[in-house]
């Protein structure tokens, strides 16, 4: 498999990045990813030598309040084009199931939007993302500092929420469509905001630590003029602060899937599970 990487990171560029107008590899993106060392965690249909199918796999723990739980991620779900319909991609699907089950994972979980694809295969959709944005005029930054990934690691784990743990790769994920990510702390040193930018856009990923360091942080982010995203958990304390600013408007995602794969998973309601945007793939 270490030798037909590359070629599929052509596959998976050619889909996800260059045909959306998007730029920067997603092996850049995802660099814990798409390695030769974690080629065990890639898995590869192939037909008469070429590559004609692939999906990534992320095992971590996930850490809620009442217990640690195996969770899978699933991503990079890609199949050629000339070589769909054909089940090349539910068979690697199938088989991931049936391998994570084997070894005693949980649950899994991956976002897309084509649920109609994967609610064939058993999974079902269960998301309390908000998707929020608002237009920033521009102003006077409040100058927050950079973060560094301890920094803001030490900050996250503290707090009560369910969350997988992070290393220092985990931190140099880059989600599309972003091109550079920032990491800023409060002056006050007791809040955190990461968020991405492209062009005109910020994309907030994570609003995190004590709420009275929002204000500096979101000053930072709207100090250029610009279309501001923002990404939260429903209820979370970022989301409640951000709701009473003016002129900020939020939908309800839908791009959480989820697949029980060992008993108390099964009897557990994903509801209020969210995982950040720097965990995905
Ligand atoms: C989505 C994708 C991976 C499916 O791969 P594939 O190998 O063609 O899938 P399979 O052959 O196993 O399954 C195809 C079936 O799924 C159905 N299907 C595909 N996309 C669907 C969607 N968005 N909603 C509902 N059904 C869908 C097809 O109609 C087909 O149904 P049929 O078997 O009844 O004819 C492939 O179309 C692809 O690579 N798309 C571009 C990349 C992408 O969007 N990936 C998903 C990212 S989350």
């Amino acid at each position: 498999m270490p030798a037909e990487l590359p070629a599929l990171i052509a596959l998976l560029d050619e889909e996800f990045i260059f045909s959306r107008a998007r730029s920067v590899s997603l092996a850049l993106r995802f660099p814990d990813v798409l390695r030769g060392e974690n080629c065990a965690n890639i898995l590869v249909a192939c037909r008469g030598g070429d590559i004609a199918a692939a999906i990534a796999i992320k095992r971590f723990d996930w850490i809620a309040p009442e217990r640690s739980w195996r969770g899978a991620m699933i991503g990079m779900v890609y199949t050629r084009p000339a070589m769909r319909g054909q089940g090349f991609a539910s068979r690697l699907l199938r088989a991931a199931q049936t391998a994570l089950r084997a070894e005693g994972t949980d649950f899994a979980v991956l976002f897309t939007a084509q649920s109609g694809f994967y609610r064939r295969l058993g999974w079902t959709t269960s998301d309390c993302g908000m998707f929020g944005s608002c237009i920033s005029p521009g102003g006077a930054a409040a100058g927050c500092s950079q973060a560094d990934a301890g920094a803001i690691e030490a900050m996250r784990v503290r707090s009560s929420e369910a969350h997988l743990q992070r290393d220092g790769a985990s931190y140099r994920t880059l989600p599309l469509p972003a091109e550079r990510l920032e990491m800023r702390i409060s002056p006050c040193g007791a809040a955190y905001a990461i968020y991405g930018l492209r062009a005109e856009n910020a994309y907030v990923y994570e609003l995190g630590g004590a709420p009275s360091g929002y204000a500096a942080l979101w000053q930072d982010c709207c100090a250029a003029r610009r279309t501001v995203y923002v990404n939260a958990r429903r209820g979370s304390e970022a989301q409640r602060w951000l709701s009473g600013i003016p002129g900020f408007g939020w939908h309800e995602q839908a791009l959480a899937m989820w697949l029980p794969l060992a008993e108390p998973a099964c009897a557990r309601s994903f509801e209020g599970w969210y995982i950040p945007f720097l965990d995905r793939i």
